[in-house]
């Protein structure tokens, strides 16, 4: 058989998207991004050298019934706010990217998984090309006691961890970080955009191949995506992300993308001195060393996949002292706090451009659900009207552009669990207020509304 040679060349990569070109470029034809063009060497294949295809018994197409679904086997971690961001478990063959800020605690939570799976027995491998073994038993040594089925090693060239995997046979993998592998048959640095899809690559076709679950820990660039091609994201099963203020000790693993499960889930821990512990209330913790009695605050409820969490919208509204209002919004599109400002403008007269506004989402969450819309309207109103809110009450709805009121999801399951709190005034969407359960109502007086003048009118 001809054996294939291999000739040197210089592609152009955008560290964005992934595109490949054969000449320089300051603005990526494919994404449109400036500034993004990476010059790497690749080792291509001599053309015409025929390779003469098999048909193995994996790539015989097969029907749907003649397909066995062992996949569906699901390893709890002993975690469960990891588990449940996971889908119910992690499956068994799947490649997991977690990406997160330097130091948010990607290390500790994977060592913390790699802790309670090497105590059931089960075996793994942590593949570290960041740290010594040394720095790790640190680590370790915080979090807890580990058996002997966890091996660790430090290496970053992919075909020696290769081979160990074939010699150590684990379950499962931990690739920390991919950034530092290196994949012999790219050429080019690690962490360039060829050697991480390479890698990945690589990873991917082992996690396939031998069943085994791989969880790769990826640094993410200054605007928080995962630092390598998008690419990336696209060839593994699922993508986490582990999120949260540094300076605050709560950290939040959200879903990006899951092959095998919702990505609405989020799972909320705390930073401590034994590594990350699960915060099963997370409501009550958003909603610790809440003010009372102050205006521009008030409590809203958002539905992160099937959890509904409370949290505190404040907001303090002053007079501006220059043409130009200044707006700030924390933990929250400022753009929709614009929206909403333009609509109290709008629909009701506030006279709001003549003032500054601050939003702010205690506890440093990050909320997108538009439920939220209520609760960021009655703050602004609170603090503009300088009339605080009553402390049990709370609220949820989305606003329209017209200032009405629109229902939102799930209204039974978000009064359940602030009245669990204590909370027992409710301000709600009339549409939601007419499908609501006899069972939610009882304990929780609820008042519809079904424009933004109505809740003006509460003040
Ligand atoms: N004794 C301690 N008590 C409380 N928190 C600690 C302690 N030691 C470390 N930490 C926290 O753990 C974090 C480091 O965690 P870890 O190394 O898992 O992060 P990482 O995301 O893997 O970082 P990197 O990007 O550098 O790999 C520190 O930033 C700190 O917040
Ligand atoms: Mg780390």
């Amino acid at each position: 058989m001809p054996q294939s040679r291999a000739k040197e060349k210089t592609i152009f990569f955008c560290t964005s998207c992934g595109n490949e070109s054969g000449k320089w470029f300051g603005k990526c034809p494919v994404c449109g991004e400036f500034n993004t063009c990476s010059e790497e060497k690749v080792r291509e294949s001599v053309k015409g050298v025929k390779r003469a295809a098999v048909l193995n018994e994996e790539s015989t197409p097969l029907p749907l019934s003649k397909i066995n679904s062992e996949q569906d086997e699901r390893i709890k971690s002993g975690i469960d706010e990891f588990d449940r961001v996971l889908g119910g478990g992690i499956v068994k063959g799947s490649l997991v990217l977690l990406g997160g800020d330097p130091g948010i605690g990607k290390s500790t939570i994977l060592l913390e998984v790699a802790r309670n799976l090497s105590n059931d027995g089960r075996k793994l491998l942590y593949v570290s090309g960041e740290e010594s073994l040394s720095q790790i038993k640190m680590r370790a040594k915080r979090v807890g006691n580990f058996s002997d089925s966890l091996l660790l090693m430090t290496e970053t060239d992919l075909s020696v961890i290769e081979e160990a995997i074939e010699k150590a046979a684990p379950q499962l993998v931990i690739i920390d970080s991919i950034q530092t592998m290196y994949s012999p048959e790219a050429e080019a640095a690690p962490g360039s955009v060829s050697q991480v899809r390479a890698s990945t690559a690589t990873l991917m076709r082992l996690s396939k191949t031998k069943g085994i679950t791989i969880f790769v820990i990826g640094h993410v660039t200054k605007e928080g995506n995962v630092a390598g091609p998008r690419v990336l994201e696209h060839m593994v099963d699922t993508v986490l992300y582990l999120e949260g203020d540094r300076y605050a000790s709560y950290r939040i693993l959200r879903g990006v993308k899951n092959r095998f499960g919702s990505t609405n889930e989020i799972g909320v821990f705390e930073m401590t001195g034994s590594g990350l512990s699960e915060v099963p209330d997370p409501s009550g913790y958003m909603l610790s060393g809440r003010p009372e009695g102050a205006s521009g605050s008030v409590v809203a409820v958002s539905m992160e996949g099937t959890r509904p969490i409370l949290i505190e919208i404040q907001a303090l509204v002053t007079r501006s002292n220059f043409g130009m209002p200044r707006r700030t919004a924390v933990g929250i599109d400022i753009n929709r706090v614009n929206l909403l400002m333009a609509v109290l403008e709008k629909r009701i007269g506030l006279k709001l451009s003549e003032y500054d506004a601050y939003v702010n989402i205690t506890g440093g969450m990050r909320m997108n659900e538009p439920a939220v819309d209520l609760g960021i309207v009655m703050a602004i109103v609170s603090s503009y009207k300088d009339k605080p809110i009553d402390d049990h009450l709370f609220c949820f709805g989305e606003v329209g552009l017209s200032g009405e009121v629109r229902s939102v999801s799930q209204a039974d399951q978000r009064i359940a669990e602030a009245h669990k709190l204590g909370f027992d005034k409710c301000i709600l969407p009339k549409a939601s207020l007419a499908k609501l359960s006899k069972e939610s109502s009882s304990g929780v007086k609820p008042y519809g509304v079904s424009f933004v003048s109505d809740v003006v009118k509460l003040f």
